[in-house]
C-alpha cells in the first residue's frame, strides 16, 4: 500500500475536523501562546488506497522566512505516513523560500520527541510553563497527557534550510 500526499482541498474539511478532534479534541490548537484554527490552515493530507490517512497543517510566519508545523497526525494504517507528511511540510517550506521550519510538541509526547529527532530535527527551545499559562485562559485543556504525564511545557524543534538543502 502506497502513501500519497497532496495539498489540502475544500472537500477534506470533514476528515480534517475529525482528525483534529481525535488527537487534540478540538480544531483550535495552541502553540507558543498563539491560537490557530487548524481546520482553516493550509497543509497536506495523506491517502492510502484513496482513503484519508493523515494530516499536516502549517502556518507561514509574517515575512515568510519561517514556517511552523501546527499539527501532524497519522492514522498509522501503514508505516511511513507521518514521515511522508513531515517531508511534504518541509518541501513546502523550502519551496516557499523559508530559511527555517519549526514546531512544538508538549512535554508528555515522548513518541513525537523521538519521532522528530529520528528525522533530523533539533531541539531549539524549551518553553517552560507555556501550557500552564494557556490553561489559565482555556481551562478545558487537559492536565494529563500521554502516560499520565502532566502537560505543562512545549518543546520547540527546528530545521534550517541552507542553499536549498536541510541542515542535518
Ligand atoms: C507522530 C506521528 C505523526 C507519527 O506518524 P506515523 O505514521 O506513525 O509515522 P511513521 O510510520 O512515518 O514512523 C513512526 C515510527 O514508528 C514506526 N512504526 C510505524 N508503524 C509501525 C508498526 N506498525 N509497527 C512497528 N513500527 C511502526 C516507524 O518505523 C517509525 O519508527 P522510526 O522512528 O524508528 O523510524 C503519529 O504517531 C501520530 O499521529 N501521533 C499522534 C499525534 C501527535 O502526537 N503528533 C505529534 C505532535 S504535533
Amino acid at each position: 500500500m502506497t502513501v500519497v500526499t497532496r495539498p489540502i482541498e475544500p472537500r477534506d474539511l470533514a476528515d480534517i475536523q475529525a482528525e483534529l478532534h481525535t488527537h487534540w479534541h478540538s480544531t483550535e490548537i495552541w502553540s507558543l501562546g498563539r491560537l490557530h484554527h487548524a481546520d482553516r490552515l493550509p497543509g497536506f493530507v495523506a491517502e492510502v488506497n484513496g482513503a484519508f490517512a493523515g494530516l499536516v497543517t502549517v502556518n507561514m510566519d509574517a515575512g515568510a522566512w519561517q514556517c511552523e508545523v501546527i499539527t501532524l497526525s497519522s492514522r498509522s494504517v501503514v508505516r511511513g505516513i507521518g514521515t511522508a507528511l513531515l517531508d511534504a511540510a518541509e518541501s513546502h517550506a523550502r519551496t516557499a523560500g523559508c530559511r527555517r521550519i519549526y514546531l512544538t510538541t508538549t512535554n508528555d509526547n515522548c513518541h513525537a520527541i523521538r519521532f522528530y529527532q529520528r528525522r533530523g530535527w533539533r531541539f531549539a527551545a524549551l518553553h517552560k510553563g507555556i501550557v500552564d499559562r494557556v490553561r489559565e485562559l482555556v481551562p478545558d485543556l487537559p492536565l494529563l497527557g500521554h502516560d499520565g504525564i502532566q502537560v505543562r511545557d512545549e518543546i520547540e524543534f527546528e530545521r534550517w534550510f541552507i542553499d536549498d538543502a536541510p541542515v542535518r
